[in-house]
C-alpha cells in the first residue's frame, strides 16, 4: 500500500512538473515590464513615476502628479531611441508647467468663454485664467492634482490607471466627477490612453492629454520640417481670444488644410487670419468620421529620423497646436531651451467651447452615463 501511494505521488509530481514545463514553453517570453520611481513629494504625497517599457525597447516614463507622460522614447528608421517628448528633468519644473508638458488635462480640455456656461438653467462659474476665458479646466485642473495609480499587465500590453474624483464644485464644475485614465504600452509601439469618467450631478466633461512632439527627439530644433496629414475637410475657427466662433469652415483653398502631407512650417507664416490670431496653428480640426470607433485622426512623418506617428481617436476633434506659446524662456531636459514651435500637440478632444455651442456635439454627462474616450499614438519608421 504504501510503495503504491508513493509511486502515485511520484507519478503525479512528474506529470506536474511536466505540465509547467509545458505552459512555460508555449507561453511567449515576456520582455515587457513596470518599474516604479520615486520623483519627489508634494503636500498631498509622494510622486512617483512608473516606467514601461516592451519587448521592442520603446519605453513611456508617466508620472501620477498630473498624470503627467515624463519621456517617450520611439526608435528611429536605425534603431535609436530619442526621447520625443517635451519635459523636465526633476519634479521642479513640472509644479511650474504652464505649457501643461505631457500633462492630463480635465475636467475641460482648450477654452471656455468668459468662463462659464448654463447647465439645465444653473450657471456654473469657472476660472478666468487664461485672459477672460478659462483654459485647460481653471487654476488647478487635472493636471496639477496628485492621482492614485495602480498597475497591472493583461495580453495587449502593460498599463498604469490613474483614478482621480473631483469634488463636486472643484474649479466651478458640477457634481462629484469619478475619472479614470489608462495608459497602455502595446508591443506595437503604441501607446493607448482611455478616459473615462462618471458623475452624480449632470456637468460637462472633455478631456485629453497634452504630451508635446517632436520626433528628431525633444530639444532637437523646430517641428516646422515634419510633413503632417489630418483627416478633417472642416475646423473651428476662432476669435481674437481663441475662442470658437461657432462656424465649423471648410479648410479646402487654405493653409489650414492638411488633407495632404504637408511640412508645418510651408504655410504656416501665410498671409491667413487665422495663422495670424494664434501666432502660428492652434485649431480644432473637425475629423471626417465614419463612425465612433477608434478612426485615423492624423500622421506625422519626421524626414531626417523616419519616425512616423499616427493618432487615431475615438473623438470628434483634435487641436493642432504648434508650440507658438513657446518663447525660450523655459528650460527642458538636458538644459534645453523650448523655443517657438519646438514641438507640436495633437490633443484628441471635443470642440472648444462645446458648452457655449449647442450646434457643436455634446460634453454633457449626465449621472448614470459613462464617459469614455480612447487614443492610440502609434509610432513606426519609414
Ligand atoms: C492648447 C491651447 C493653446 C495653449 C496650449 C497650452 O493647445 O489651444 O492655446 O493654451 O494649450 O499652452
Amino acid at each position: 500500500m504504501k510503495t503504491r501511494n508513493i509511486i502515485i505521488i511520484f507519478l503525479a509530481l512528474v506529470s506536474s512538473v511536466t505540465t509547467l514545463a509545458l505552459l512555460q514553453a508555449s507561453s511567449p517570453q515576456r520582455k515587457h515590464v513596470i518599474k516604479k520611481q520615486a520623483f519627489g513629494t508634494v503636500p498631498e504625497g509622494p510622486v512617483d513615476f512608473y516606467i514601461m517599457t516592451n519587448s521592442r525597447g520603446m519605453d513611456v516614463r508617466a508620472m501620477n502628479y498630473g498624470g503627467i507622460i515624463v519621456s517617450l522614447r520611439v526608435p528611429d528608421k536605425k534603431g535609436v531611441l530619442a526621447d520625443v517628448v517635451l519635459g523636465f528633468d526633476a519634479l521642479d519644473g513640472y509644479l511650474n508647467n504652464k505649457p501643461y508638458f505631457g500633462a492630463i488635462i480635465g475636467r475641460y480640455a482648450n477654452r471656455i468663454a468668459n468662463g462659464k456656461f448654463t447647465l439645465n438653467g444653473v450657471e456654473c462659474r469657472l476660472a478666468r485664467n487664461h485672459g477672460m476665458n478659462s483654459l485647460h479646466g481653471g487654476l488647478r485642473g487635472f493636471d496639477k492634482v496628485l492621482w492614485h495609480c495602480e498597475q497591472f499587465e493583461n495580453n495587449q500590453g502593460i498599463s498604469v490607471v490613474f483614478t482621480y474624483t473631483s469634488k463636486d464644485g472643484e474649479e466651478g464644475y458640477p457634481g462629484n466627477l469619478k475619472t479614470k485614465v489608462t495608459y497602455t504600452l502595446m508591443e506595437q509601439n503604441e501607446l493607448q490612453i482611455e478616459y473615462e469618467a462618471t458623475t452624480d450631478k449632470v456637468t460637462s466633461v472633455n478631456l485629453t492629454n497634452h504630451s508635446y512632439f517632436n520626433l528628431k527627439g525633444e530639444g532637437n530644433g523646430d517641428i516646422l520640417k515634419h510633413e503632417l496629414m489630418l483627416n478633417a475637410d472642416r475646423f473651428t475657427p476662432v476669435d481674437s481670444t481663441l475662442i470658437p466662433t461657432g462656424e465649423l469652415r471648410s479648410v479646402a483653398g487654405t493653409p489650414i488644410d492638411f488633407n495632404k502631407p504637408t511640412a508645418i512650417g510651408a504655410r504656416i507664416d501665410a498671409n491667413n487670419e487665422q495663422l495670424a490670431i494664434a501666432h502660428g496653428y492652434d485649431h480644432n480640426f473637425v475629423l471626417d468620421r465614419k463612425g465612433t470607433g477608434l478612426e485615423l485622426a492624423g500622421r506625422v512623418d519626421e524626414p531626417q529620423s523616419g519616425r512616423v506617428l499616427e493618432v487615431y481617436t475615438t473623438e470628434p476633434g483634435v487641436q493642432l497646436y504648434t508650440g507658438n506659446f513657446l518663447d525660450g524662456t523655459i528650460t527642458g531636459k538636458h538644459g534645453h531651451v523650448y523655443n517657438k514651435h519646438a514641438a507640436f500637440c495633437l490633443e484628441t478632444q471635443h470642440f472648444p467651447d462645446s458648452p457655449n455651442h449647442p450646434n457643436f456635439p455634446s460634453t454633457i454627462l449626465k449621472p448614470g452615463q459613462t464617459y469614455h474616450s480612447r487614443t492610440v499614438y502609434k509610432f513606426s519608421t519609414e
